[in-house]
Parts: C-alpha cells; sequence; structure tokens
C-alpha cells in the first residue's frame, strides 16, 4: 500500500510585527481585552508590497529544502488560501511559476481556516492512488488585507503568514486518516460577502471586509473541533493519551483550552502560536506544525494530530505518524 508522509515543512512570517498596544492606537481596545479574550499579544502584516504568493514561496523553499528535495521533484502543488494574489490563476500557479516547475497540476482549495486541512487531504488522495509522489502543499494568507480596521471585533484577531509541507509518497505511514466537514447554513456567521460576482462595489469602494459573530463562532468551532478529534481518534481505535502533540488551529486560546478539557488532551501536549501570529486562517495549522518541529518538540515517529475550523463553517482534521 502506498501511504504519504509528511518529509519537510517551512513557515513565513512577515517582518512586521504589530503588537496589541499598536492596536489601542487604531481603534477602542486594550492589550488587556485582546490578550484575555483570545490569547493573542502581537501577529504579523505584510508590507505593502509583499502579497499572498510571495509568503508562500519563501514557506515552500523551506519546506523543499527541508525535505532534501528541488523544485525539479515536485509533482503536485495544492495551496490553500482565501486571500489570494490574483481572481485567476490560483497562487498555486503563481508559486509554481516561481519554482520554476512546469507541467504538474497546481490549484487552490478553498475552505478558509480550515483549508490546510483540506489541501492535505486531497494530496493524500493523489498520493495514495499513485497519482502523485512528491507534493507541496501550502497555507498562506494576508487576511490584513480584508481587515476592517476600524472594526475591533474582527480587526484585532487575524495576522499573514504562510506554511508548507512537502508530502511524499512511501510504504509506512504517514497520514493514518483525514477527516472533513462542512455546514453551509452557517454561511453568514463568518464571512466576507463580496465577490467579483456579487456586492463588487465593495471591492471597488475598498470595504471588502471580515465580518463575524464571535460568539457563535467561538460555540462552534469548541464543539466542531472537539468532535472531530474524537471522531479522528475513533477511526484510528486509538485513545487521547496516545497523541503526542494536538496542533489545532491558531485562533483563540481559549477555544484551543476549552478542546483540551473536552478531549483530555493536556495543555503541555498542545502547540500554541496563536500568541505571536494571531489567526492566519490557512496559514495557522502549517505554520504551527513548522514552529513544533523546527524547535524539536515534535519529533519523528511521534503521533499528531492536526485540525482546523474556519467559514462556510468547513472544519477537518489529519491524524499523522510522523
Ligand atoms: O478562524 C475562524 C474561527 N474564528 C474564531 O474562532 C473566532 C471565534 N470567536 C472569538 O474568538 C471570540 O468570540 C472573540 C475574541 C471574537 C470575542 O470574545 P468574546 O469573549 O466572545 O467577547 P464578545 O464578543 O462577547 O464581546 C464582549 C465585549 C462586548 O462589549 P459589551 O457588548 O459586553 O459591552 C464587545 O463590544 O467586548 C467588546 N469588544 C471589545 N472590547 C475591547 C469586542 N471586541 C473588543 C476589542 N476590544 N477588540
Amino acid at each position: 500500500m502506498i501511504f504519504s508522509r509528511i518529509t519537510g515543512t517551512g513557515g513565513y512570517l512577515p517582518e512586521r510585527v504589530m503588537t496589541n498596544a499598536e492596536l489601542e492606537k487604531v481603534v477602542d481596545t486594550s492589550d488587556e481585552w485582546i490578550a484575555a479574550r483570545s490569547g493573542i499579544r502581537e501577529r504579523r502584516i505584510a508590507a505593502d508590497d509583499e502579497f499572498t504568493c510571495d509568503l508562500a514561496e519563501k514557506a515552500a523553499l523551506r519546506a523543499i529544502r527541508s525535505a532534501g528535495k528541488t523544485p525539479a521533484d515536485i509533482d503536485l502543488i495544492v495551496g490553500a488560501t482565501s486571500t489570494p494574489d490574483e481572481e485567476f490563476p490560483s497562487t498555486a500557479c503563481l508559486l509554481q511559476e516561481r519554482l520554476g516547475i512546469s507541467g504538474p497540476p497546481a490549484f487552490d482549495v478553498q475552505a478558509v481556516c480550515a483549508g490546510f486541512l483540506f489541501a492535505v487531504d486531497v494530496v493524500d488522495k493523489f498520493i495514495r492512488t499513485g497519482s502523485a509522489k512528491c507534493a507541496l502543499v501550502i497555507g498562506a494568507e494576508t487576511f490584513s488585507r480584508i481587515l476592517d480596521w476600524t472594526d475591533r471585533r474582527t480587526c484585532v484577531l487575524f495576522g499573514d503568514g504562510a506554511g508548507a509541507v512537502i508530502l511524499e509518497a512511501d510504504e509506512e505511514p504517514g497520514i493514518l486518516s483525514t477527516h472533513l466537514h462542512s455546514d453551509g447554513r452557517y454561511k453568514d456567521l463568518l464571512c466576507v460577502p463580496t465577490g467579483v460576482s456579487r456586492n463588487y462595489e465593495r471591492i471597488q469602494d475598498g470595504s471588502a471586509y471580515v465580518t463575524m459573530e464571535g460568539g457563535e463562532v467561538f460555540r462552534w468551532a469548541v464543539t466542531a473541533m472537539s468532535d472531530i478529534v474524537k471522531e479522528a481518534l475513533d477511526a484510528n481505535g486509538m485513545t487521547h493519551d496516545q497523541i503526542d502533540w494536538l496542533v489545532p488551529h491558531q485562533a483563540n486560546i481559549r477555544i484551543i483550552n476549552a478542546i483540551g478539557r473536552r478531549t483530555g488532551i493536556p495543555d503541555e501536549k498542545v502547540i500554541v502560536t496563536v500568541d505571536r501570529h494571531g489567526n492566519t486562517s490557512a496559514a495557522s495549522v502549517p505554520l504551527a506544525l513548522d514552529e513544533g518541529i523546527r524547535k524539536g518538540r515534535i519529533r519523528p515517529g511521534q503521533m499528531v494530530l492536526i485540525e482546523g475550523f474556519g467559514g462556510g463553517f468547513t472544519w477537518g482534521a489529519a491524524m499523522i505518524k510522523m
């Protein structure tokens, strides 16, 4: 049997750090409120001339290098982003050109903050069916571009960044299982209600912004991300104490802590970056995974559960033997 295995990871954060203290000058908020309600202390913001594909390229090159590969080895690129450089071509195609690769398929998936999980699921299926052998999977975002910097309920929560992994075909797993869900009934609770086909005038007048019913999203995120941990454990006949690391979507430390309480996974087994990254949407899980590996916390042979939750609603998880 063929499995997919993570053989390299990479991350990139823009240089500019925006602290909570800086935000106090932008909206009616405080460092105390943001830290207490979300756990966020700072986030990174892309430079004016820095775009999603620029972040993706840096993360991708680091992932390729850490896998001991060159761009020529990549036979599939799948990107996850809600903030693409252009309406089309996909950011994956833009990245493909930057990396000097031509021929293999490159496309984006759209599942907002759960996008990386959806991309991993798709790539895992490509590899298991023999359609790809060495794939690049990226989550990259410049959410700062779709924030209403006068809305304190949303602008304090998000940041920019990119994370990438290389998934290779292997006889040993690897990815043990993937789990995806969506529920479009909740489309209005977390959205940018603007596109090229609808409300296009908001793009023209610069008001295409994230809107969120924070409390309802919070409750849903806790329930969905706790339930999917149990779903992934059950699918593999495992119990929570067999997990070495949980790498959850980084939206709010209170959500992360609540998942830990509900699933029995202790805080010391949970990778947390939300304090320094904020919510980087599709980039949050691969960035956290990369940080855990680079800091020597996540090690080969360990069992890692990654999970995400985002607008749609969409949510997903993957059980991975490193
Ligand atoms: O990535 C996709 C998933 N996204 C999420 O998971 C986000 C989910 N939601 C959340 O993380 C939380 O709901 C928030 C952090 C957005 C808000 O926390 P909360 O504990 O649910 O606060 P709240 O919305 O109930 O607001 C409490 C109060 C309100 O004032 P009143 O009505 O009680 O007078 C808000 O107006 O806090 C006020 N408030 C703020 N105050 C200072 C809202 N935002 C701010 C702010 N600074 N930035």
